[in-house]
Formats: structure tokens, sequence, C-alpha cells
């Protein structure tokens, strides 16, 4: 027996329908906002994750799925979906004609880390990024969104907290005050932060070892030293949220686990998740299209991390609503004769897209009807020699009992008045 890889999960049928009702609700909103979808690969060219993430990050260093091709090249299996998107924004040209463009994208993701609650190898990402607007009311819009599109799916509980990274002028001052506060505590350090610390040492403030959070809490606070036109942009990021009545709490230690942010970086975490607890994360990335040799287009986005979605969404109130059954039919077929006539009406009233289920042994009306109970259908379509003899069909409401007998020719008309509740 060959089992599944570790961290790599299935998602079985009965919880597909809560990932389909997720994703409809998503792609539902994000089409208001003016997003289209984008669908990128899951491999890619090694060098657009190390460049675009960051070669002194956890990703690149230690959670990539890389290997060599047939032809020697290496190739990565995309641990996050912007670096793709931004690369298919570039190969494709799409600032030609307008270089404000809103997309979204749905699909699996890899990073090899060590599997936990709501952390997996194998993870989905609903994501989203805008390109061409560096005005800070796209920053509050796509966060109106993302708050909008979880109160739309009944999410409790879930928090914003936001931060500005400063930019890529006034980020060396705060670096250099962080080394100057770091080198003296260097010892205390995580052995990756003690290496890092030189080259990155913002990554020790997002360090989950004890003794980093420990040495980093009085670290001097980004928000101090970023420049006039950074703190600006922030006022005007919170100003907009506050307008759109979108709720946030600053959190002036967030730096993120990727070295291509600037400005505006945020997180929604939710309590009820343990301790990864962020449900979706993101932030501006102006700069990035370039560096990857494209225009230079700014960028913002953020990307949902589907599982935990999931189990939060489980715990809300929109959650039983969704996945409830919808109105199942189940046709009870008694002998041959009946089995010529049930054929092509179960095809009609799939046809119609009434959702219709069948017995296919030659079991007892009793038996059949045990079996629509277990499959919760709604309605019975029962059909022997006494239905044939009259050309009718006899209609069983599981829900109070009642039945009653209708012409074979009236069912189509008949069922969908029943499920839509008329009497
Ligand atoms: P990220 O913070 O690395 O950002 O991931 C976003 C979300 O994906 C996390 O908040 C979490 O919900 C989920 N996630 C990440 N790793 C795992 C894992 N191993 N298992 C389960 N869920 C996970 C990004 O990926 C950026 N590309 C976001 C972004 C888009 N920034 C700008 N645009």
């Amino acid at each position: 027996m060959i089992n599944s890889i570790r961290g790599f999960n299935d998602i079985l049928p009965g919880e597909t329908g809560i990932w389909q009702h997720i994703e409809g609700e998503a792609c539902r909103v994000f089409e208001v906002y003016g997003f289209s979808e984008i669908r990128i690969p899951i491999v890619e060219k090694t060098g657009l994750f190390s460049r675009s993430i960051g070669e002194t990050t956890d990703i690149v260093e230690k959670e990539m799925y890389t290997f060599s091709d047939r032809h020697g090249e290496s190739i990565t299996m995309r641990p996050e979906g912007t670096a793709s998107v931004v690369r298919a924004y570039i190969e494709h040209k799409l600032y030609a004609g307008d270089p404000v463009a809103k997309l979204y994208y749905l699909g699996p993701m890899f990073r090899y880390e060590r599997p936990q609650k709501g952390r997996f190898r194998q993870f989905y990402q609903i994501g989203a990024e805008v390109f061409g607007v560096d005005d800070p009311r796209i920053d509050a819009e796509l966060l109106e969104m993302l708050m909008s599109f979880f109160e739309r799916l009944g999410l409790e509980g879930v928090k914003l907290e936001i931060n500005s990274l400063g930019c890529r002028e006034c980020r060396p001052q705060h670096k250099e005050s962080l080394l100057n506060f770091l080198r003296e505590k260097r010892e205390g350090l995580c052995e990756d932060c003690r290496r890092r610390l030189e080259i990155n040492p913002l990554r020790t403030l997002d360090c989950k070892s004890r003794a980093c959070i420990e040495i980093t809490s009085g670290a001097p606070s980004i928000l101090d030293s970023i420049c006039e036109t950074c703190k600006n942009h922030f006022e005007k990021v919170k100003e907009s949220l506050m307008l759109a009545g979108v709720n946030f709490h600053l959190n002036p230690r967030m730096v993120r686990g990727l070295d291509y942010y600037i400005r505006t970086t945020f997180e929604i975490t939710s309590a009820g998740l343990g301790s990864q607890n962020a449900v979706a994360a993101g932030g501006r990335y102006d700069g990035l299209a370039r560096d990857l040799g494209g225009p230079d287009v700014p960028g913002i986005g953020f990307a949902i991390g589907m599982e935990r979605l999931v189990m939060v969404f489980k715990e809300g109130r929109a959650a039983k609503q969704a996945c409830a059954k919808s109105g199942l039919v189940f046709m009870a077929v008694l002998g041959d004769r009946a089995e010529k006539e049930a054929v092509p009406l179960i095809k009609a009233l799939r046809l119609k897209g009434i959702k219709v289920e069948r017995d296919y042994g030659a079991k007892g009306i009793k038996a059949q009807i045990k079996r629509a109970d277990k499959l919760g259908a709604k309605f019975v379509l029962i059909l022997g020699d006494d239905e044939l003899s009259s050309n009718s069909i006899t209609v069983k409401n599981m829900e109070n009992g009642e039945q009653e007998k209708k012409p074979i020719s009236m069912i189509e008309e008949r069922l969908e008045a029943l499920m839509k509740g008329k009497t």
C-alpha cells in the first residue's frame, strides 16, 4: 500500500463542497472589484523565485522543491504565486494598453516546511495582485475587498494587522539602526539569524525562535525611521481604511517572510488557528517588476491560505448553510419495463440541472427507499408496474412522507416547483 507523501493532502468529497463554495465566493467578490483570473504554471525557472523572494529568506534557503529537469535546467515548484504573476505580466506585456492590471489566481503552492496544524508542504492559495497603481487608496481598497470576502463567508474573529516597511531609500537607515542594536546581542541569536545578520537583519524580526523574539522585542521600530513620503503614504492608507469602515491594528514588528515588500504590509490572523495563525498576508512590492526585467510598475497583492481559511470558515456562522445538501432526487426503478421509461427521464431531469441518483441493482422498493434516505434525498420518484399502467410516477416527499401520483409528462415541471418549495 503506497500512502501519500508527508505534508501532501487529499481533499475528500465531504470537504470539496466547502472548497468550491469558498472559491466561487472569491471569484464573485474579486470580479466585482474589477479583477480577472490568471492561471500560471506550477513550475518555473528557479531564478524567478530566488531573485524575487530573496536569496536569504527561509523559503529560498530551505523550503523550495527544486529539481534539475532532463536538460539539467534548475526548475522549482512554485512556493507562492506573486513572482509568477509578475513574470506573466512582463512576458505578455499586460501593461501595453493600460498599466493597471488586477489579477487573481487559485492553486497549489509547495514549500518544504515541517508539517503541523495549518502548515503543509502542498497548500492552496487564493491570491490577488494589482499592477500600475501606487496610490495608497488601492492598498486600502485591496484590504477592503479581502475583508469583505471574509465577511461574506461569515468568518468570525479575524484581525487585520498592518505595517509599513519603508522604501528602498529609507530602509537602509532602519537596517543600520537595527544592525547596531543586534550586533551587541549577536551571541544570543539563533544560528540562522547570526549567519544572515549582516546581509539581512530584518529577517531576525520574523524569526520564530524564542531567543530571537526576546532579543528583538526591544529593537528600534521601523515606523520611527521611515521617510516623509512613506509616512504620508501609510497615513493615507490608514485614513482610507477608516473611510471604508475596515478595522485594523498596527503591528510595527511585522516584516513578512519574503524580501520583495516595501511600504504597506499586512497579515490577517485568526485566533482559532493556533500557532500558524495567518489566514492571509501580503503587501506592496513596487520595484519587483523592474527587478525582473520589466517596466518600473508598482504592485501590491495578497494571498489567502486555503486550508486555514477552510478551518476558520467551518467555525463560522455561514458554514452550515453552505454545506446544506442541495435537493437530491432518487429514482426508484422497479423492473425492466420501468427501466425503459426511467433512463430517458433521468437524463431529461439531469439536463434540467436536477440532481438525480438511482440504484443499479434489482432491489425492491424498501431497499431503494432506504438507500435514498441514506443519500439524503429530498424526493423519491417511484416507477413500477402500478405507475406504468397509468403512465404516471409516484413522488414521495422524504421530509414529510407525503405521496402523490403525477403523469410522467408533468414530472419535470412538478419537481421544479417542489424544489422551489411550492406545494
Ligand atoms: P505568505 O505569507 O508566504 O505570502 O503566504 C500567504 C498565506 O499562505 C499565509 O498567510 C498562509 O495562510 C498560507 N501559507 C503559507 N505557507 C503555508 C503552508 N506551508 N501551509 C499552509 N498554508 C500556508 C505569500 O505567499 C505572498 N505571495 C503573498 C502576496 C501576494 N504578497 C503580495 N502578493
